[in-house]
């Protein structure tokens, strides 16, 4: 079996696709730091799929770490690299952190893969690097714009890097996947999304405060210019989202990329607004939800969704779960892990 390297593997995205992988036929490694994942998610995983993935517990700023892991591993098929800091309010308050950790990080990866004879890699990227397009749905072509914050600035100086690695290493085979809003867990409710302390998106604060860990949501503004007032974003499930990612490698692994760099946006397509997300849950949980209206949260963008057609045609991609699919899978995993 081919084995793929995947950073960050612990994580919320990570670990989903990680049970994609091993279900797909893949071997997985995981390098991951717990800096915001437990080792505890391996046994999710082997819950899951009954495979237990080899795990080696590096932080990738560890350049000779790196180097050794990958003189140890030889054989690797692919990369998929989540691991990075994602905090959008915490890069505001510490961007020398995120730049160490998303940048430095990924040019260490890159400088071994680039010294193979061949390496296909796969960048976890987001939306965020848009900003406030200017036209919905958003497709890959929209302009990047100046980024609203130091994490979203690593994904496009990230993106900027692994392009200028491809153009010098016809050998290094790439896609950067532009996620919008992931949200879910995986039905068996045996691996899901796992904040640590407040969570600072929308969907795990609506599941902590149905659960009473949250005495209420707030909900950040609803005096844009959307039909309800509320921000408007693209939600897809990470199940979804992770087997993007292994279709993403099976097109590189399978030389169906024209060039050696591409980019796809990952979205359902569908813009919801945060009342219809929270009306999304009351239907799927039949619990209504405690939450007041408060004032805009600085940083927000008022619309994202995205176009879709890219992922579709050319990737050969497409969301399968709707918004009350993952609310409920969400729901579920909030219960599980609380014992309710
Ligand atoms: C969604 C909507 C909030 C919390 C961020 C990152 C993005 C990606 C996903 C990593 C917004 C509203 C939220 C709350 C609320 N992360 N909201 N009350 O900001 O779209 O995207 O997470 O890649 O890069 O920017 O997601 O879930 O924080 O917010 O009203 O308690 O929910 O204002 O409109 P966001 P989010």
């Amino acid at each position: 079996m081919l084995k793929i390297l995947v950073t960050g593997g612990l994580g919320f995205i990570g670990s989903h696709t990680v049970v994609e992988l091993q279900q797909a036929g893949f071997d997985v490694v995981i390098i991951d730091n717990c800096s915001n994942a437990s080792e505890a998610v391996l046994d999710g995983i082997v819950a899951i799929t009954g495979i237990r993935p080899e795990f080696v517990r590096m932080d990738l700023r560890d350049k000779a770490g790196v180097a050794d892991f990958f003189s140890q591993h030889p054989d690797l098929g692919g990369v998929i690299h989540f691991a990075a800091s994602k905090a959008v309010g915490e890069s505001v308050e510490k961007p020398l952190l995120y730049y160490e950790n998303n940048i430095t990080t990924l040019v260490y990866l890159l400088a071994q893969l680039t010294a193979l004879p061949k390496a296909h890699f796969i960048f976890s990227s987001s939306c965020t690097v848009y900003g406030q397009a200017d036209e919905m749905p958003i497709t890959e072509d929209a302009p990047v714009k100046p980024a609203e914050s130091p994490y979203g600035n690593t994904k496009q100086i990230g993106e900027e890097i692994i392009r200028d690695a491809c153009h010098v290493h016809p050998a290094l085979q790439a896609i950067s996947l532009r996620y919008f809003n992931p949200i879910g867990a995986h039905p068996s409710a045996k691996i899901g999304e796992l904040p640590l302390g407040v969570p600072q998106n929308l969907v795990p604060f609506i599941t902590q405060t149905a659960a009473g860990i949250r005495k209420e949501l707030s909900v950040f503004g609803d005096d844009y210019p959307t039909p309800d007032g509320t921000c408007i974003r693209d939600y897809i499930h990470v199940v979804d989202l992770a087997r993007a990612h292994v279709v993403a490698l099976q097109r590189l692994l399978e030389g169906k990329n024209p060039g050696n760099y591409e980019v796809f946006n990952v979205g359902t397509g569908t813009g919801s607004s945060v009342l219809e997300a929270i009306q999304s849950f009351e239907r799927v949980s039949g619990t209504p939800l405690n939450y007041k209206i408060t004032g805009r949260r600085a940083g927000d963008i008022t619309t994202a969704y995205a176009d879709t057609t890219r992922a579709n045609t050319v990737l050969g991609w497409k969301a399968q779960s709707s918004l009350d699919d993952a609310m409920r899978t969400a729901w579920a995993w909030e219960q599980q892990i609380r014992g309710l």
